[in-house]
Formats: structure tokens, C-alpha cells, sequence
């Protein structure tokens, strides 16, 4: 039997998540045909690691048509741009999140899809967390009954982020909302179903931890969706003790994803709550086997731009609200 083709891959940007990107590549016998990145020193210790032909414009490597996909995981802002110039060139594009900073972006990204026919996915990755999909088929199969509550606090201390793009509202397009509650949002969407309502709060503070920013440090969004399920996303970059928690309750039992020891464990039929068992398996990993599996035309993109494009405009209402 013949080996399936190995995609010719493209990382551009090679920072925090692109490093994830690289060595989940790696874990799925890929090696870099190309990486692109603005910093000279993170381009050439990426190259340096992982091989692969140094580009230090994302745009001149998708001009290269040495690769047939490409991670893109550069801030935000660049996203649409790399984005779009990938897809006329018929290169898959996994685009990590947020799709983009704008509504309008992020739309020209979606028209772009559907114009060129080529392969998109959006980096939700918690749609690949194992424990994510057993929750998820735990609601599918009815075992949590008629969902009532949904709750997903992704809190942290995200050290000298005023230093960072991170803070910067024109580069990022928000704060820990769109940083963080993007997932959230993603997560609500694809195990509650589409929110009809949408509320937020965001702060902003000086503290021991830092200055205030130009953007929020905290935020809660509130959502209802259509069948009356109510939502409740909390993030925050300056709560050192932090909380990766997903919780849903629902008419017939309760199940709680916690992060902090990957454990999913559940109440239901009145009796006690125990450990669900999950099988391992790192999400980012699972992420680009998946992306792969796509281009070979043996899946589709679990996370899709219609899925990228409602999380940023449930997002943008979320500033606006
Ligand atoms: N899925 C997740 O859980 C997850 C986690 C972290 C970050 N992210 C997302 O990944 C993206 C990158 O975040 P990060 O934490 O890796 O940031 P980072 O700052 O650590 O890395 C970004 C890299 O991109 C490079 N870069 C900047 N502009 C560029 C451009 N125009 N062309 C080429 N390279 C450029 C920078 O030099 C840097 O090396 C963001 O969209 C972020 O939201 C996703």
C-alpha cells in the first residue's frame, strides 16, 4: 500500500503558538518546507530547529509556491492579509485565532473562501481538547438533559502584556475578550448553539500587577441561546490563580471540564459525581492531524470560517454592548 502525500508546509510566525504549530507538525511527521517570521532571531533559531527555507515576509514565502498549507500565527491584525493572499494562491490556510480584527477583514477573508473553493480551517483548537468532545457528546447523546447553564472562565496572569501586542488595541483588536473569550465564545457556539442575546462587561486596572491598558484586562460576556440556554464567559490576564474551567448544566445532570489536572467529570441520573475517562490526546496535535486529513480530502474543518467569522461578529457585539 502506498503512503499517503505529505502536505509541503508553511509556518508563518514563529513565536509563542507557532512553536506549538512547528512541534505539532513535527508530532504528525512533518518537517517545515518554509518558515516566515518579522524577527530576524526568531526566524533564524525557528530554522535553526526545525529546517526549512527562512522568509522574513509571510507574504513573499505564500508567493514562493513552495507549500501547499500554511499556520498562520502571527498577531491578529495580520492575519487577514496572509490570510487571503494564501487562498488565491490555492494554499490550505489554518488560521489561528482571532480570524481577524475587523468585521469587514474578516469578511473579506470569508468572501475569499468561498470565491478560490480552498481549504480553510480556524485554529478553535478546544474543538480538539478530548475532553471538550466528550462533553460535547455527553450533551449530544442527552445525557445533561435540556441545557440550562453554561459557564467557561479561561483566567490567568499574563505577565508584562503591557509590554506586548497583546495590549495593543490596533494590533490585537480588543484585550483578554478577544484574546481569550474567543474560545469561549467558539465553545458556547459549538456546545450550546448560537447565541441570540450577547452582553459584556470589561475593566481595565492599575494593580501590583501592572498598568492600566489601553485595552480590557478582564471581561464577562453574557449570552442566551435560542433554546434558552444561558452562558457566562469570564477571562481575565491578571488573576494569577488562575481557572481553565468549562461547565455545563442542564435538566438531566451537570459535567465540568477543568484544565487545571484535564479531568472531566459529570453528575448525573441523581447519583454521584465521578471521573468521565477521556482519551489522551493534545489538542493542537489533533488540530493538524485533522487539517492534514483535509487536505488529503479524507475530512472537513471541524472549525470553519462560517465559525470563525460568528465568533467575530458575536465578539464585535460584545464590545458594543
Ligand atoms: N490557539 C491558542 O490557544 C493560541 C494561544 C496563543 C496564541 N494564539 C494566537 O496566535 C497568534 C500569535 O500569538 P503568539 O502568542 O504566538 O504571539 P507572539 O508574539 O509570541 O508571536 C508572534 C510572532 O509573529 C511574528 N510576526 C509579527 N508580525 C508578523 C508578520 N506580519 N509576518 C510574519 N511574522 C510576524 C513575530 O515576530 C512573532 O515571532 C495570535 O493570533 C494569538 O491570538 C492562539
Amino acid at each position: 500500500m502506498t503512503a499517503a502525500p505529505n502536505p509541503r508546509v508553511g509556518i508563518i510566525g514563529a513565536g509563542g503558538i507557532g512553536k506549538t504549530h512547528l512541534s505539532s507538525w513535527a508530532a504528525n511527521g512533518i518537517a517545515p518546507t518554509a518558515i516566515a517570521d518579522a524577527n530576524p532571531d526568531t526566524l533564524a533559531s525557528a530554522v535553526a530547529e526545525h529546517g526549512g527555507q527562512a522568509y522574513a515576509s509571510g507574504l513573499d514565502l505564500i508567493a514562493s509556491g513552495a507549500v501547499d498549507l500554511i499556520s498562520i500565527c502571527t498577531p491578529p491584525a495580520f492575519h487577514a492579509d496572509l490570510a487571503v493572499a494564501s487562498l488565491d494562491a490555492g494554499i490550505g490556510v489554518l488560521c489561528e485565532k482571532p480570524l481577524a480584527t475587523t468585521i469587514g477583514d474578516a469578511e473579506r477573508v470569508a468572501r475569499t473562501v468561498e470565491r478560490t473553493g480552498t481549504l480553510f480551517a480556524m485554529g478553535f483548537c478546544h474543538r480538539y481538547q478530548p475532553h471538550i468532545e466528550a462533553l460535547k457528546a455527553m450533551i449530544d447523546g442527552g445525557e445533561l438533559g435540556v441545557i440550562r447553564e453554561f459557564r467557561n472562565r479561561f483566567a490567568g496572569h499574563l505577565a508584562s502584556v503591557e509590554q506586548t501586542w497583546f495590549s495593543n488595541p490596533e494590533i490585537a483588536g480588543g484585550g483578554v475578550l478577544a484574546d481569550t473569550s474567543i474560545h469561549s465564545i467558539d465553545l458556547f457556539r459549538y456546545l450550546v448553539g448560537d447565541p441570540v442575546h450577547i452582553h459584556a462587561l470589561t475593566s481595565s486596572c492599575e494593580s501590583g500587577l501592572g498598568p492600566s491598558l489601553d485595552v480590557e484586562d478582564t471581561g464577562t460576556i453574557i449570552l442566551k441561546s435560542s433554546e434558552g440556554a444561558l452562558g457566562v464567559l469570564e477571562s481575565s490576564w491578571r488573576t494569577p490563580v488562575g481557572e481553565w474551567v468549562v461547565a455545563v448544566h442542564g435538566t438531566g445532570g451537570s459535567a465540568i471540564v477543568d484544565y487545571a489536572d484535564l479531568t472531566l467529570r459529570a453528575c448525573t441520573k441523581g447519583g454521584d459525581w465521578a471521573d468521565v475517562a477521556v482519551p489522551d490526546g493534545d489538542r493542537f496535535v489533533r488540530e493538524i492531524a485533522a487539517f492534514i486529513a483535509c487536505w488529503r480530502g479524507e475530512d472537513t474543518p471541524r472549525a470553519t470560517i462560517g465559525d470563525g467569522l460568528a465568533a467575530t461578529r458575536i465578539l464585535d457585539a460584545a464590545y458594543r454592548a
